[in-house]
């Protein structure tokens, strides 16, 4: 069977280059995107240049560049069975103190959300041609309720996001899991977590490749994934 082809976005460090980098060894192609065109051109040339990994240097907040992916995929490689929409941003936030400016919550909500909602919608007709598979990272924040964390919020919506692109796609053949990470060592985060433990990006990249490959048949939902010792709460 020819190699099968992966999009990542937010691949260009963290989670998303550590799974390309995992799934790149266990014989997949890689389509890397990210808005820093130089870390995935590294990154593709790493995983064995142009036959194997390319680079699609892309903002996900912006629709025409999102809506590219599927045809560079497909001209890349002629296929497109799996995405991993992954690329999302951490901001502190509370609602009671000023910490910063809220226009950097715009951002985020855009990045998260809206970013996420694109990458899948530009990519689902691909993925029922393909019957293929969509992962989406949430965090362990999209299940709890955290103090004044807009990111939770975010993070909420992408897994509501997931169990409602599940819905609707039922029956087409597509799979969709979502991925819950607790603290990962990759992106930012508070100083007042500097001393709790961490996954490792490949921890997480693990998790990733072991809902893509399973069968067919077989739909890994959600993958919750934490650090030993993180507390629950958090
Ligand atoms: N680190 C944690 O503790 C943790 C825990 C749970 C969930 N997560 C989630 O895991 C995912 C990956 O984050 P990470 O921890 O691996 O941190 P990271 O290393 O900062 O990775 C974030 C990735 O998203 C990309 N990105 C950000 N904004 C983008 C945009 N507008 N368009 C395209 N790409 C964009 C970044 O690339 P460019 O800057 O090059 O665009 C980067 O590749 C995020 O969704 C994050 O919320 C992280």
């Amino acid at each position: 069977m020819t190699a099968p082809v992966l999009l990542i976005t937010g691949a260009s460090s963290g989670i998303g280059a550590a799974t390309a980098r995992l799934a790149a060894g266990k014989g997949w192609r890689l389509v890397l995107a990210a808005r820093s065109r130089q870390a995935l051109r590294d990154l593709a040339t790493e995983l064995g240049g142009p036959t194997r990994a390319v680079a699609a240097a892309c903002d996900i907040q912006d629709w025409e560049q999102v809506a590219a992916l599927p045809a560079r995929a497909e001209d890349a490689f002629g296929r497109l069975d799996a995405v991993f929409a992954n690329a999302g941003v951490f901001t502190p936030t509370s609602f009671l103190h000023g910490t910063g400016s809220p226009e950097r919550w715009r951002e985020m909500v855009l990045t998260n959300v809206y970013g996420t909602a694109l990458v899948a919608r530009a990519t689902l007709p691909a993925l029922v041609r393909s019957r293929g598979h969509l992962v989406l990272t949430g965090s362990v924040t999209g299940r709890i309720t955290v103090p004044g964390q807009l990111y939770s919020a975010t993070k909420w919506a992408v897994t509501a996001m997931a169990q409602s692109i599940r819905a609707e796609a039922a029956g087409t053949g597509v799979r969709v899991t979502l991925l819950q990470p607790g603290l990962v060592d990759a992106g930012d985060t508070t100083p007042d977590r500097a001393a709790d433990p961490r996954l490792r990006p490949e921890d997480v990249a693990r998790t990733v490749l072991f809902a893509l490959d399973q069968p067919d048949t077989v739909d890994i939902n959600e993958i919750i994934i934490r650090p030993t010792g993180q507390a629950a709460h958090r």
